[in-house]
């Protein structure tokens, strides 16, 4: 089974909306003409509307990092998947390791903003990793195995055909140090069995599982070969629209 492979930058915190745009623009006309692989970025919710706007004719998607479960109502500050669409996104972020290590995100909430993703025809990237700790203590699969199937709780099969994972090894992220290609390549196969278990083997086959963690251009060629990962999710050299474009183009 074929995989369309996937780039994703999440901006996180960084950028006013004229640098967004500014960086969203120069990074489209890089991507002119790209088919493969499928490219998007993450603003702030605050620039994502312009950076939408912006680059609506290009082949350069837009997605969001976060969002509140509920469709509307008296939650000062935050912000639904309806409103997330409107503002012209495709994908959001959910359950990113910065989310749950300082937003206090249990898997509980990443359900409910899964669902309330899928209930508007958005499509989720579910994030999931195991801290420093948890990898030494040997708990990692047992962390990663409860942060999907929790995350996924109720969750129809038909409903998660644009479902996509991004395993992000939190000591990875953010630090310089990457997951060593052995150790990415049994966790990414673990989480295909592993969706396989939890829903189908067809499931499993479609979903896309990205890497995440300190990916620059200098390492995504190396971690995309690896068997069952299709893609990076990737942070700090996301923001800038030369560099990123060497990672996207990392086949050349
Ligand atoms: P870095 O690429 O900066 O390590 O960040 C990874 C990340 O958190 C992407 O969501």
């Amino acid at each position: 089974m074929s995989r369309r492979p996937f780039i994703a930058g999440n901006w996180k915190m960084y950028k006013t909306g004229p640098q967004a745009v500014e960086t969203a623009t120069d990074l489209a006309k890089l991507c002119s003409g790209i088919n493969d692989p499928e490219i998007m970025i993450a603003p702030t919710n605050l620039s994502l509307p312009l950076v939408a706007q912006a680059i609506k004719s290009s082949v350069v998607k837009v997605g969001a990092q976060n969002l509140h479960f509920q469709r509307e109502g008296a939650f000062t500050g935050e912000v639904s998947a309806d409103m997330i669409k409107a503002a012209g996104a495709e994908y959001i972020l959910i359950g990113h390791s910065e989310r749950r290590q300082y937003f206090g995100e249990t898997d509980t909430c990443v359900c409910q903003k899964i669902k309330a993703t899928l209930g508007a025809g958005l499509k989720p990237v579910l994030c999931i990793g195991e801290t420093e700790a948890q990898r030494d203590e040997g708990k990692t699969y047992f962390i990663l195995d409860k942060q999907v199937s929790d995350g996924l709780k109720g969750c129809g099969l038909g409903e998660l055909s644009d479902l996509v994972l991004a395993y992000e090894p939190v000591w990875a992220i953010g630090t310089g140090k990457t997951a060593s290609i052995d150790q990415v390549g049994e966790v990414h196969q673990h989480l295909r069995s592993l969706l396989g278990r939890l829903f189908s083997k067809d499931l499993a086959d479609r979903t896309r599982i990205l890497y995440g963690g300190s990916v620059k251009p200098e390492n995504v060629k190396d971690i995309m070969d690896i068997e069952d990962v299709d893609g990076a999710l990737v942070g700090g050299a996301s923001l800038d629209a030369d560099k990123f474009i060497k990672i996207i183009k990392y086949n050349e």
